[in-house]
């Protein structure tokens, strides 16, 4: 049995630092310890909010019910013609197998290097950068139905991946507890420098063409990474705080006309993925300090904890920046991580 704790301070639970307490907290380092605190939950009638690496919440109040600390660890791994199938427990740290698998010579995880969080929190977001998506590597995952308490298997399909999107945040938002992940790495890399930023770090780094492999394309995202994202143990946020908005082509000749310099990237539908950093920096906000928020000096999409701010404070601050974005340019905005407590 997992030790149960009452009124837990969850601000180093959070990687934007933000106060806010759980009525009761456990962490669970297996299945059997997860059962357990599902059992302690279920004869209380308590919600059950799971937490991972608490790199993609907004914690806007104190939770009630159960807040279980998934920290399951291990990593098996079987070969599948010539596909290693490796599968993940979901406490396992993101970055840190990111490194491992590169150091095994299992490929296809480089690009998404250095994204902070836990293993088991990455499909509920479905991460994403630099041109790849945990969907395009993503086998299966493992989870356990919170109400029955039943092992569900997700395959790829089921998990309806989109841009920062699944099923969890979806139909099936709150009801399962995801144990652990399969990805399906390779041993021959696959390199993709498709993103214009990281094509020219590693071009300018390899001397050669048979420099480009997937440790340099790992090295370069840590760099841009490193150059524009602040790290949040050192000043506390949760990465993107809104998705790329995704305009008609319409609205974005419309855009274009009174911006030439709008940055878009078309999608195969004809809409456009507009940056929703160049937005909010066209408002001017890009640095904008609210007394112990604000908005990342270099990157307008990131916004930050200057120390001692709340979920309050962080959310009026991201209502002022929606705002101002609607007024100007039409577009509404959404924020990304998932939000406790503001309902
Ligand atoms: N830009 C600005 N001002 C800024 C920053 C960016 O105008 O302050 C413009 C520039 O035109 C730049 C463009 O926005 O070319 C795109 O910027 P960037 O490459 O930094 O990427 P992003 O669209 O802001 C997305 C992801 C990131 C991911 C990067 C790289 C979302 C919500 N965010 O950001 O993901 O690392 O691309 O692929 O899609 C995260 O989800 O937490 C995250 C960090």
């Amino acid at each position: 049995m997992p030790v149960i704790q009452q009124n837990v301070s969850l601000q180093s639970f959070n990687s934007l630092a933000l106060p806010a307490e759980a009525e009761f907290f456990c962490t669970v380092r297996d299945r059997a310890e997860l059962r357990a605190a599902l059992q302690f939950a279920h004869s209380r009638q308590l919600v059950v909010t799971p937490i991972g690496g608490g790199s993609n919440i907004v914690l806007a109040a104190n939770l009630s019910g159960l807040v279980v600390h998934m920290d399951l660890r291990g990593v098996s791994h079987r070969a599948v013609g010539r596909v290693i199938e490796v599968t993940f427990a979901a406490g396992e740290n993101w970055h840190q197998q990111v490194q491992s698998c590169l150091e095994q010579g299992w490929y296809g995880m480089e690009n998404l290097a250095l994204i902070p969080g836990s293993m088991g929190a990455a499909p509920i977001q479905n991460i994403g950068a630099y041109g790849v998506e945990l969907s395009d590597l993503f086998v299966s995952l493992n989870a356990i139905d919170k109400l029955s308490g039943e092992a569900v298997e997700f395959d790829r399909a089921a998990c309806q991946f989109g841009y920062r999107d699944s099923v969890f945040k979806n139909a099936a938002r709150d009801r399962y507890l995801i144990v652990d992940i399969t990805l399906g790495l390779t041993t021959q890399p696959q390199i993709n420098i498709q993103y214009p930023a990281l094509q020219a770090a590693v071009n300018q780094h390899a001397r050669s063409a048979a420099e480009i492999g997937p440790e340099l394309v790992s090295a370069m995202v840590c760099q841009i990474r490193r150059q524009k994202l602040p790290d949040p143990e050192l000043i506390p946020n949760a990465g993107s705080f809104f998705k790329n908005p995704l305009v008609t082509r319409a609205q974005t000749d419309a855009l274009l006309r009174r911006y030439p310099q709008m940055p878009h990237y078309a999608q195969a539908d004809g809409d456009s993925k507009i940056p929703a950093a160049w937005l909010i920096e066209q408002c001017g906000f890009k640095g904008t300090v609210r007394g112990a928020v604000g908005v990342h000096d270099r990157q307008a999409l990131v916004l930050v904890n200057l120390g001692g701010g709340n979920g309050a404070e962080l959310l009026e601050l991201a209502a002022e920046l929606c705002d101002a974005v609607k007024q100007r340019f039409a577009i509404e905005l959404e924020i990304e991580p998932r939000v406790y407590g503001a309902d």
